[in-house]
């Protein structure tokens, strides 16, 4: 066994500290949703139906995350979207698997000043709201790629519930009216987004309201009709391009015609015996949900326990160094040289483990690299069809609504993804990320993203599909999700449930969710050297499908539903839906 003495001394004071009443307060969740031949797992319910019907119909699962994807640009208007971008990572029944990479590019003007005045400081909110924010979107490229060469049905199936939905409207539940009063605010602020999502009298519909998008009808009409040219040659890019003009932005009719989705080979690792496939650069998310597991390999973590300052520890160090990384080291693959396969070496994971000391929190401005000086809301879903065939969908206007802004007549959101960008190099972006050069802003580039949507495997069967929204968080939350099921042998809905913990080295603080750890924990970890902050809010909405039983208990017991799916019981308009 690899473990050193000193982490051996490590894991038993940990587990005496651990002995104390210290473990972390898990509430009861509700059990997963069982489904046999599929299950779709979204964060919003109508968009779960979609799939389903999908699925029913005899579409595989890219044909239903299409599906998906464009619904949810309807009746989830924050997150889902044609207006952004976003990942698809798919493995296929063969054993294949791929990744599209649809994320925005900045527009071919920008500069890596371009949100800085003439002193050299960042101007508040100008790589966040209006125009300027905005990066070329991606989505539409990226779904009609998927259906091109993964999918089965016809442009016209896939779309026609989104369709219908924009065209006739969706009655609002409690789920949705929140996240459209969570908006309202921002969405007041440009005319065209106003006249969408605000009643006449200037407040956000309600439960049980009805809202009705016919200009984002009009939209995906044409390019279910067209195809992604109407979106990118057409009257809709023409649009875009008009009102960016208009209003402070630079993109132009170049932008949308040269977009290209790229298809790249997923990140790959292995944890305790199950692959990993995930997110690559332009994404952070699999290199370094990849390189923590590394980390936290050869730690017993099951034996430590889930909440205890054991784990605590081990968990926030790997973290900690690995976010040094994403900040300082990744960005687009076209642009810079990703150290990918050092990042992902099993040796560079025990220097780290080596540099961990078992007692005491490190220290984060001691890992500052030299030369250096995330809100809502994304969204998840993960789809598995009859066959095996695994779909995992992260897709993003960046900020809730992204910029706020859309164009007269198209109805379509635009995002403010140029906001994952370095402005300026150690000063902290939406989600308080600190990075370097490597993410600098660059015509054509693509900003550094941690979308992480990630299958995981167990002998070349597929063994789990899991992802989440929440900006710098996205990778600790899929990574805790992984780890509560494997080694803390929590069920699918459990894992995703279970109180989260983050850190991403800077600022140096673990973040913990309400009622995350007991005082006790807290108190021995502050013992340890560590600041706590004790957030007064839940994040993250993470989508999960766990095969062949709800835990890995039932699944070495047998007699498991095949699919079991979880939707966080954070996502409050949300649904898991099996068949
Ligand atoms: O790509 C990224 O990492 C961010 N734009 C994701 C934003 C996000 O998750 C916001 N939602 N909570």
């Amino acid at each position: 066994m690899q473990l050193t003495r000193r982490t051996l001394i490590a894991v038993s004071l940990s587990l005496t500290l651990t002995l104390t009443p210290s473990a972390a307060v898990f509430a009861a969740s509700p059990a997963p949703a069982k489904g046999e031949h599929g299950m779709v797992v979204t964060a919003q319910h109508l968009a779960s139906e979609v799939g389903v019907d999908v699925l029913k119909k005899g579409g595989n699962a890219v044909d239903a995350a299409v599906a998906v994807g464009y619904a949810l640009a309807v009746v989830y208007p924050n997150a889902g979207n044609i207006g952004g971008g976003g990942f698809m990572t798919i493995r296929l029944k063969d054993g294949r698997s791929t990744f599209l990479d649809f994320r925005e590019r900045a527009p071919l003007a920008a500069t890596k000043t371009m949100y800085l005045d003439k002193d050299g400081k960042p101007v508040k909110g100008a790589s966040l709201d209006g125009y300027l924010a905005v990066g070329v979107p991606g989505s539409v490229a990226g779904f009609e790629m998927a259906r091109q060469k993964y999918g089965t049905l016809t442009r016209q199936d896939l779309m026609a519930p989104a369709i219908a939905y924009a065209r006739d409207g969706f009655v609002l539940n409690q789920g949705d009216a929140a996240s459209f009063a969570g908006g309202a605010e921002r969405l007041a602020k440009d005319p065209a987004a106003a006249a969408i999502f605000l009643k006449k009298d200037g407040k956000p519909y309600g439960i049980g309201e009805k809202l009705a998008q016919p200009d984002l009808a009009a939209s995906l009409s044409a390019i279910s009709e067209k195809g992604p040219d109407a979106f990118y040659k057409g009257a809709i890019a023409d649009a875009i391009v008009k009102a960016s003009g208009a209003k402070g932005g630079i993109l132009a009719k170049g932008d949308f015609e040269q977009y290209a989705v790229r298809e790249l080979k997923p990140v790959t690792c292995s944890y305790r015996g199950y692959e990993i496939i995930s997110s690559p650069p332009p994404s952070s998310g699999g290199v370094i949900i990849c390189e923590i597991l590394n980390v936290l390999e050869l730690y017993p973590l099951s034996y430590l326990g889930a909440g205890s300052a054991g784990t605590v520890h081990v968990m926030v160090e790997a973290m900690r160094y690995a976010y040094v990384d994403r900040n300082s080291a990744l960005g687009d693959p076209d642009f810079v040289d990703n150290p990918v396969e050092k990042l992902l070496d099993k040796g560079y994971a025990k220097d780290i483990r080596d540099k961990i000391d078992p007692f005491r929190a490190g220290v984060s401005k001691d890992l500052m690299p030299k030369g250096f000086g995330e809100s809502k809301e994304t969204t998840h879903y993960s789809i598995i069809d009859k066959d095996g065939n695994a779909v995992a969908v992260t897709y993003t206007l960046n900020g809730s609504f992204g910029a706020g802004v859309v164009a007269d007549g198209t109805g379509i959101l635009l995002n403010n993804e140029m906001d994952d960008f370095t402005q300026k190099p150690g000063v902290p972006n939406l989600y308080g990320l600190v990075q370097g050069e490597a993410n600098a802003i660059e015509p054509k580039k693509t900003p550094l993203s941690s979308m992480s949507p990630t299958v995981v495997t167990k002998d070349g069967k597929p063994f789990m599909v899991i992802g989440s929204p929440g900006g710098s968080r996205i990778i600790t939350i899929t990574l805790e999700a992984i780890v509560n099921v494997i080694d803390h042998g929590m069920n699918i809905q459990e894992a995703i449930d279970a109180p989260r913990i983050h850190h991403q080295w800077l600022p140096d603080t673990v973040y913990v969710e309400p009622f995350g750890l007991s005082p006790d924990t807290e108190r021995l970890l502050a013992g340890m050297g560590y600041h706590l902050e004790l957030a007064d809010k839940t994040w993250g909405q993470a989508a999960g499908i766990l095969v062949g039983g709800k835990s890995l208990d039932e699944i070495e017991k047998g007699g498991g539903a095949r699919y079991n799916g979880a939707i966080d019981s954070r996502a409050a308009a949300g649904e898991a839906l099996g068949y």
